[in-house]
């Protein structure tokens, strides 16, 4: 069955326009695991324009439910998640300047601090996943920092234009899902996943979790976040059946 994570920092971006205390972070994740997620996550950034750490305190010290945390390469963070001590921590590279996260981290340029990061984490028995883009290259490359788990940077592919665009970037994930599982990483994927473009990624058999957010988030403004989550359920599962036949 494939797991899949619910990113509510939009719930929190939502607050933040306002400056106000609603709404809240944790009822969101609340209304979450009520329409079938498997983990709540979450990604505090170093200018805290979404998620908060009492956001994330709360979660923890609240609720009996998986906690993924995304999260820079940064000791302040590392600091953050050695306290927290989410199940999961997922590498993400951060610009302040960048909307959402844009691209895979650049693990072969930043061997050393990304193998430092994940060897604390891990000590801290926290496993540790690297958001990387679908290539060869940064598949090989988190596998030789020690990382548990790749999540596949779906953007591209979400973003495509067309059959054949859509067709090639599908491909390239597929290929690195593909890699990453014979190397024994374990395979996620996640950005810009919606319930029309989730099918194809959510079929690959190598893929054993999905993060997704704003379209699930999006959603819930019209059915409810917990309806908005069952939907994506659903919509993973019918893509998921043959591939789970197979197994
Ligand atoms: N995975 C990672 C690593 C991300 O940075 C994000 C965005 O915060 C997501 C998944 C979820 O992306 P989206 O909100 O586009 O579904």
């Amino acid at each position: 069955m494939i797991r899949l994570g619910v990113n509510i920092d939009h719930v929190a971006t939502l607050r933040q326009a306002r400056g106000e205390r609603f709404p809240e972070v944790v009822a969101a994740a609340h209304a979450a695991i009520l329409g079938g997620a498997d983990q709540i996550t979450v990604h505090l950034r170093e200018d805290r324009r979404h998620i908060q750490d009492r956001d994330v305190e709360l979660i923890r010290e609240g609720m009996a439910i998986d906690l993924n945390l995304e999260m820079a390469c940064t000791d302040e963070m590392v600091a953050i998640a050695t306290k927290i001590r989410p199940e999961q921590a997922c590498l993400v590279p951060e610009r302040r300047e960048e909307v959402t996260t844009e691209g895979g981290l650049d693990v072969a340029g930043n061997r050393d601090t990304i193998a430092e990061t994940v060897k604390s984490l891990k000590g801290s028995g926290i496993a540790v996943s690297l958001f990387v883009n679908p290539d060869e290259a940064s598949i090989l490359a988190a596998n030789e920092v020690g990382a548990d788990a790749v999540e596949l940077h779906t953007g591209t592919y979400a973003n495509a234009r067309g059959d054949a665009e859509c067709v090639r970037e599908f491909m390239a994930l597929r290929n690195a899902a593909v890699t990453a599982k014979t190397l024994g990483l374990r395979v996620h994927a996640g950005h810009g996943l919606d319930y029309r473009n989730v099918w194809r990624v959510a079929g690959l058999p190598e893929v054993e979790e999905l993060n997704i957010g704003f379209a699930i988030v999006s959603r819930a403004l019209f059915v409810g976040l917990t309806q908005a989550v069952k939907e994506m359920r659903e919509a993973i599962h019918k893509a998921r059946e043959p591939a789970e036949a197979m197994s």
